[in-house]
């Protein structure tokens, strides 16, 4: 090659156009344009003056978090609608991708660790009274799976289009409604739980049973059984970044109080028990050999 430029493949967005020699701006779409870089490094704005060395990763972890959630609530908003279109295949394949992230996720909150708690006391006092509490997008996280609790709303103070984002989402069925409702339409007699309730008597019992036909045939219903085992994993996910989550707070902070004025580590503590499926989770302790010994011999006769 005559210049020591590199070859930039056509399709990425860097060799679309690369910059004019004589430095001027230009219409053509180049990676910074393209991907408003400018724009995103001009996010992060400190709160602490002068400046605490640290305060630049803890907002850049928490927008890079709200970057992720923004994805995983679009790919979760296709799952649900694949699932209502009868595309079990689509909506697997989509949660797959919603999991990969979840794991980056989860693995991500150890990066504050590198902070110490002396550090992170340089500007915590200036963050008062916000929180991830008032997280929206994680918000609509749980009430899109199915852990539909309208409680968090009294503490979060909303403006009115976050207010009307997540009314919309309490009000609209969830994932778990979806996944019921699909069960349904391929034959299990499940009865549909509401969003925001469980079952209960011979509803739950009925249903139970009917799940119970689903986990001891996992080769028969493939397709079904692997999508409920994504959503149990997506569940699991999302207790395993609270449990990260309220360890790092625990090493950060200790006992303290949380600056949007709960107890700190013994609220996050208590929020390790939500789940979207319980029934997903406890229909595998009620199988049994003697199942598994039937469902054995009936798929080989
Ligand atoms: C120094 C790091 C962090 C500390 C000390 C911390 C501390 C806390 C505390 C004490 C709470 C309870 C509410 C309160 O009173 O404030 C909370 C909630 C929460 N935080 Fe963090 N956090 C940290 C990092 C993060 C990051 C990186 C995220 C990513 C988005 C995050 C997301 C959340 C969410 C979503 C909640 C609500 C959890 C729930 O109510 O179930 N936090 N955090």
């Amino acid at each position: 090659m005559s210049d020591d430029k590199p070859h930039i493949p056509a399709g990425c967005p860097m060799g679309a156009g690369a910059a004019p020699s004589d430095g001027s701006a230009s219409d053509t779409l180049t990676y910074n344009s393209y991907l408003r870089v400018p724009q995103l490094l001009d996010l992060q704005q400190y709160e602490s003056d002068p400046p605490a060395h640290d305060e630049l990763l803890f907002i850049i972890i928490h927008q890079a978090y709200e970057l992720w959630f923004k994805l995983i609530l679009f790919e979760l908003d296709s799952v649900r609608a694949a699932m209502y279109a009868d595309d079990v295949y689509e909506a697997s394949r989509l949660l797959q991708r919603v999991l990969q992230i979840e794991r980056l996720l989860i693995d991500q909150i150890h990066v504050l660790e590198t902070m110490t708690p002396r550090d992170f006391l340089r500007f915590r006092a200036v963050l008062n009274p916000a929180s991830g509490f008032q997280s929206i997008q994680f918000r609509e996280v749980e009430f899109l799976t199915g852990i539909k609790d309208s409680n968090v709303l009294k503490y979060i103070e909303l403006t009115g289009a976050d207010r009307e984002r997540l009314e919309r989402r309490l009000a609209e069925p969830s994932i778990r409604h979806a996944l019921f409702e699909l069960l349904r339409r391929r034959g299990f007699d499940v009865v549909v739980p509401h969003d925001g309730q469980e079952l209960v008597g011979d509803e739950r019992d009925q249903t139970f049973a009917e799940l119970l036909r689903l986990y001891q045939h996992p080769e028969k219903f493939f397709h079904l059984y692997t999508l409920a085992e994504a959503l149990v994993e997506h569940d699991q996910n999302l207790l395993l970044w609270r449990f990260h989550h309220v360890r790092v707070v625990e090493r950060l902070i200790g006992t303290k109080a949380g600056t949007g004025g709960s107890s700190g580590v013994q609220y996050l503590s208590s929020t390790l028990t939500k789940r979207a499926y319980p029934m997903l989770w406890e229909v595998r302790g009620m199988l049994s050999d003697t199942d598994i010994y039937e469902s054995h011999t009936q798929s080989k006769r």
